[in-house]
């Protein structure tokens, strides 16, 4: 394992796993937050240095190190990979770059955290998992960036699910609104382009949600009937972009080549029935990851755009006392919230990084595999597959396996 011991000043020793991380955008800088906080907030065994990030363009990359607080720079990402302070390749690039950044870096002996969606096609996700289970048994660890699974109240509603408090499971509600490509002079960004993103909502925040209902629920998405829409076809090309903002000055428009909306209809594990809406066309829903699941015993539903709330109904006291109750998911013994502020003072979408940071570099230090694994990574990606194929041949009822066969 890759874990560099240096004596502290005060006798006790310190363990250390030096950072590389490529892309310094809006993920590097959430990701950056979080491994510059990890240590301060959870006491681990390793603490991670931010060594070096890599970007493409020599100055800005450089403005970037110094907001951010890396201490070196690369323009190349393979120069990353092969630094010898790097043990950790953390991936915060568009979909394109993801297989090859990932298995070059898992092949070099790095461990490797990917952002979502794990890959742009099925084929890829195989070759990201298949590269990670040769490097696991070197000791060398993989993760994929579904982070939501660390807000605390999606990681309380897992637990309670769990311990049967919902009893027998049947249905799963699931959206995720923003609306960010409204106006149709939005400009043509990465996210907008098929060969950049793989797909469109659908993968960019369907991805989320389709993870978030199988952490939740503990079953997997097996089926999906779908239909997908692109609203607006021709877009201004873009000059500038980071994360959800862009510039144009351009005349000149391209074609959008994604959707913009998904929905689909699926089967879960277990006779659970399921329904997914993915857009960023929902005007006045900046963030809203929704999703309510509903069993024999209770029900649960959560919103991330109130994130620090959890919705519990427990039908054991139906009648008279029924109805849903808010947590407030704040309390030390909720997933994560202990090592924070005191109950009530609640937490933030940074926070859910910083929770990611801390469980890799724990099973890191562990020796133990985290989750999602790239195979659950590639799991997802079969999702998003079969709504890609059952949309395109008009909603027909398309399985994982279906997926599996043809892939
Ligand atoms: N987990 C989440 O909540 C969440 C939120 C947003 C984005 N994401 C994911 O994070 C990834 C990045 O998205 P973003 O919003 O940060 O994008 P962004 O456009 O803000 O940033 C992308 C960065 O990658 C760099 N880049 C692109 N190609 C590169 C290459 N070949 N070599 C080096 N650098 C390169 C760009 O210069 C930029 O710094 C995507 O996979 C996206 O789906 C996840």
């Amino acid at each position: 394992m890759h874990v560099t011991t240096n004596s502290g000043t005060g006798g006790s020793e310190t363990r250390t796993l030096g950072v590389g991380m490529v892309g310094y955008a809006f993920m590097g800088r959430a990701h950056s937050h979080a491994w510059r906080n990890v240590s301060a907030f959870f006491d681990l065994p390793v603490r991670p240095v931010l060594a070096a990030i890599a970007g493409r363009s020599k100055e800005r990359t450089e403005a970037a190190a110094a907001s951010l607080g890396w201490a070196a720079v690369e323009t190349d990402w393979r120069d990353l990979i092969n630094r010898d302070d790097v043990q950790i390749v953390d991936i915060c690039t568009p979909g394109d770059s993801h297989a090859e950044i990932a298995i070059a870096a898992l092949e070099a002996g790095k461990h490797v955290l990917c952002e979502k969606p794990m890959a742009n096609t099925v084929e890829e996700a195989v070759a990201m998992t298949e590269a990670a289970e040769r490097a696991a048994a070197r000791g060398v660890r993989s993760m994929v960036g579904f982070n939501y699974r660390r807000v605390p109240a999606v990681a309380f509603a897992r637990r309670l699910v769990a311990e049967g408090r919902l009893g027998e499971l049947r249905h799963v509600r699931a959206q995720y609104l923003q609306d960010w490509i409204v106006d149709p002079e939005f400009p043509l960004v990465w996210r907008l382009q098929k060969d950049k993103a793989g797909s469109g909502a659908l993968g960019d925040i369907g991805a989320h949600i389709i993870d978030t209902a199988q952490f939740i629920t503990g079953r997997l998405i097996t089926g999906v009937s779908a239909i997908t829409e692109t609203f607006v076809k021709e877009r201004p090309l873009a000059e500038e972009s980071a994360g959800l903002s862009a510039s144009s000055g351009a005349a000149a428009t391209g074609e959008v080549t994604v959707d913009d909306a998904a929905l689909f209809i699926g089967r879960m594990e277990g006779g659970m029935l399921a329904s997914f809406e993915a857009t960023r066309m929902a005007t006045g829903r900046k963030n809203a990851l929704r999703i309510e699941i509903n069993g024999s015993l209770g029900s649960l539903a959560f919103d991330f755009e109130a994130m620090n709330e959890l919705w519990f109904h427990d039908h054991t006291l139906a009648g008279a006392e029924g109805g849903f109750r808010r947590i407030i998911v704040t309390e030390p013994d909720h997933p994560y919230a202990g090592a924070w502020w005191p109950p009530g003072h609640g937490l933030g979408y940074d926070h859910t990084f910083t929770h990611e940071a801390k469980d890799f570099l724990e099973a890191i230090a562990n020796g133990t595999d985290p989750s999602p694994s790239f195979a659950e990574g590639l799991r997802v990606q079969k999702v998003l597959a079969a709504v890609e194929r059952s949309a395109a041949e008009g909603s027909r009822w398309t399985t994982v396996e279906d997926v599996e066969e043809n892939a």
